[in-house]
Formats: C-alpha cells, structure tokens, sequence
C-alpha cells in the first residue's frame, strides 16, 4: 500500500477532475493538473497544483496518471497526444464508458507499454474524497497494490476487482454515461509487457 506524498497527474478538470485533484492535493500529494480549455485549473493552482500547457508535459510529470474527460473516445485523443511518454506509467481512466470501449482502451494502452486501472466512479464530484464517494478499480494486482494507498484516498475503500472485464455493465440510475459493474467473467486483454518505472 502506498500512503506517502506522490507525484500525481490529472488530465481532464471538469466536475469530476476537479475533485479528483482537489482530493489528491488536500491529500499532501504533488498534483500536477492539464484541461483541454485553459482556466479551469486556475482554483486548483492557486491551492498548489502545478500546471501544465501540454498533455505531455502533465504525463511526464508523473508515474500515475488520472483520466477523467468526457468519454472513451476523447480519453484517446487526450492520451494520444502523450506518445511514447505513456510507457512505463500507470494510466487511472476514471472515464465513463462502454466495457467495449474499456477493452479496447486496456489494450491500447498495454501496446503503450503502460499499466492501466479502469476505474468505475459511483459518486458525485461533491463527495469525492469522503466514505460516500466509491470507486472500483479493475487492474492487474500488482499495480492495484502498488496505488491503492492513494486511491483509497478519493473514495471509500478504492476497492478492487482484478484483471477481469465488466461483461455487462448497467447504466446508473442518476447519471447519464455512468456504467455499474454487473458481471466479471470474462478476463480483460493483457498489457503486452509494460515495463516498471
Ligand atoms: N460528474 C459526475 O458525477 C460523474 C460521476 C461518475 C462518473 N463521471 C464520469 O466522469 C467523466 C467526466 O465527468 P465530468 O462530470 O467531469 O464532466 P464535465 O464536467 O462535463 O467535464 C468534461 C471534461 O472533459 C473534457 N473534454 C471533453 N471532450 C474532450 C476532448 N475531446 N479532449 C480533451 N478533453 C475533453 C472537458 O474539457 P473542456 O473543459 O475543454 O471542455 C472537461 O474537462 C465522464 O465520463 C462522466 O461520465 C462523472
């Protein structure tokens, strides 16, 4: 379990990515903070988030990076900017999605050479960082272990579910695009080697 001060990236400040970060930093953590639009990390900043101009200068900043943009497709245009900058990195995509689009993005990233958590977020971004936010996360154990001390930190329990794919996810009732985990049968495609950093 890690529970001490770590450089932490976010890509992404609307309502969610907002309170991931506020969390990580109220946390002690090193936040370093990227928005598409410019002026939505300004609050963040002034609490003592670094910004960053570009999506790969936020992914070098840190080994853990959180994605949390507005759907699968734009994670990947995000991401995508980050090239061979993601290798290495643990990606935590907090994006609401399809288990479609979650496996073909645990693949992509694998091929990146790249740790991936899909993160499943059952709160409201005013909860985020109390016992009422829950956040499950799918990833191999290794690398579940290596962040749960500082997931824990952004919702009750940061509990886990291991390598394994939702194989139907229902829509949440109170939150369009927000998908629960219903059934983990069937075993997500692999990383293709990432590499420890
Ligand atoms: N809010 C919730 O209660 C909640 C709960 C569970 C899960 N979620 C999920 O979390 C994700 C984020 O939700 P949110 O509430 O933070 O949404 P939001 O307030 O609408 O913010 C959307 C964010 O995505 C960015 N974005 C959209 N398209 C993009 C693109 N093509 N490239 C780069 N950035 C892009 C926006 O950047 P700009 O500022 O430049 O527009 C903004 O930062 C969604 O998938 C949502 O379903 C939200």
């Amino acid at each position: 379990m890690n529970t001490s001060t770590t450089d932490v990236t976010v890509l992404g400040l609307g309502n969610l990515g907002q309170a991931l970060a506020g969390t990580l930093l109220r946390a002690g953590h090193i936040v370093t903070v990227w928005n598409r639009s410019a002026g939505r990390d300004r609050v963040l900043v002034e609490r003592g988030a670094r910004p960053a101009s570009t999506v790969a200068q936020a992914v070098a900043a840190s080994p853990l990076v959180v994605v949390s943009v507005l759907d699968q497709p734009a994670v990947r245009q995000v991401l995508g900017q980050a090239g061979p900058l993601l290798s290495g990195r643990s990606l935590v995509n907090l994006t609401s999605g399809s288990p479609r689009a979650a496996r073909e993005l645990a693949a992509w990233a694998g091929e990146q050479g790249a740790w991936y958590l899909a993160g499943a977020v059952y709160a409201v971004p005013q909860t985020v960082g109390t016992p009422e936010a829950t956040i499950h996360y799918s990833a191999e154990a290794g690398v579940r272990q290596r962040w749960e001390g500082l997931l824990e930190a952004l919702g009750r329990g940061g509990r886990t579910r291991g390598w394994r794919p939702p194989t139907t996810w229902r829509s949440w009732p109170g939150c369009t695009g927000c998908w629960t985990v219903s059934s983990t049968r069937r075993p997500w495609p692999r990383p293709a080697s990432p590499r420890a950093s």
